[in-house]
């Protein structure tokens, strides 16, 4: 077994004019330098889900449509995640808590964290984020990223003419330790589910 942890960028907006491939980007490629994970982009674009609508989450029973299926499948191939949260009426947009919903069995005692970006941050959304995680036996990072305030306006198009570059040396420490702790919980976790298996 690789000892490299596979990590998802979930991109939690569908909007097609949306902001989140910015922040996704850049948080990917700062993953993607360190070279100790093998980290790709899952975007729900690609992930048609339909709201949920089976008969139980999967932890009770196997789900029915195809699309649940595919993406129970896409999110069982990794060790851990990186959300890329907007926040809609200070919590989480409703397509990636759908997304979320739509598995159980591929979300447990696997880490994450989360680049959020809005006015303060996205941070209600995170820590939603972080309460919907925890039903589903998942493992938050302490630290997390939050692109907000006067970073926020000056990078978003509809405000400003600024790209994340331009003001990344005030999300670079945040996301180094979001980072290590992220592999420090995949390695973790899967070490104990290798014990046990
Ligand atoms: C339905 C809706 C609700 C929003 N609510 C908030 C909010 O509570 N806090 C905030 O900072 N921004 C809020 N915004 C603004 C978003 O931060 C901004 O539109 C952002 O670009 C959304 O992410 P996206 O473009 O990746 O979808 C909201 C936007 C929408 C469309």
């Amino acid at each position: 077994m690789s000892s490299r942890p596979r990590i998802a960028v979930i991109i939690g907006s569908t909007r097609p004019t949306r902001f989140a491939d910015g922040p996704a980007q850049w948080i990917l490629k700062q993953a993607q330098a360190r070279g100790d994970m093998d980290v790709e982009l899952v975007d729900l674009r690609d992930h048609p889900l339909p709201f949920f609508s089976e008969m139980a989450s999967n932890m009770w029973m196997p789900s029915q449509n195809p699309e649940a299926i595919r993406w129970q499948e896409t999110i069982a191939r990794f060790d851990g995640f990186i959300f890329v949260t907007a926040e809609y009426n200070h919590s989480i947009t409703g397509v990636l808590k759908n997304a979320l919903d739509q598995a159980y069995k591929e979300w447990i005692r696997k880490p994450f964290t989360a680049i959020g970006y809005g006015s303060v941050g996205g941070v209600r959304a995170v820590e939603h984020l972080r309460l919907i995680a925890i039903e589903l036996q998942m493992v938050s990072t302490h630290a997390t990223v939050h692109i907000g305030g006067s970073d926020f306006f000056a990078v978003h198009p509809m405000f400003g003419k600024k790209t994340i570059e331009d003001i990344e040396a005030n999300l670079l420490p945040s996301a180094k330790t979001a980072l290590d702790e992220l592999v420090w919980w995949a390695k973790a976790t899967m070490a104990a589910k290798a014990a046990d298996a």
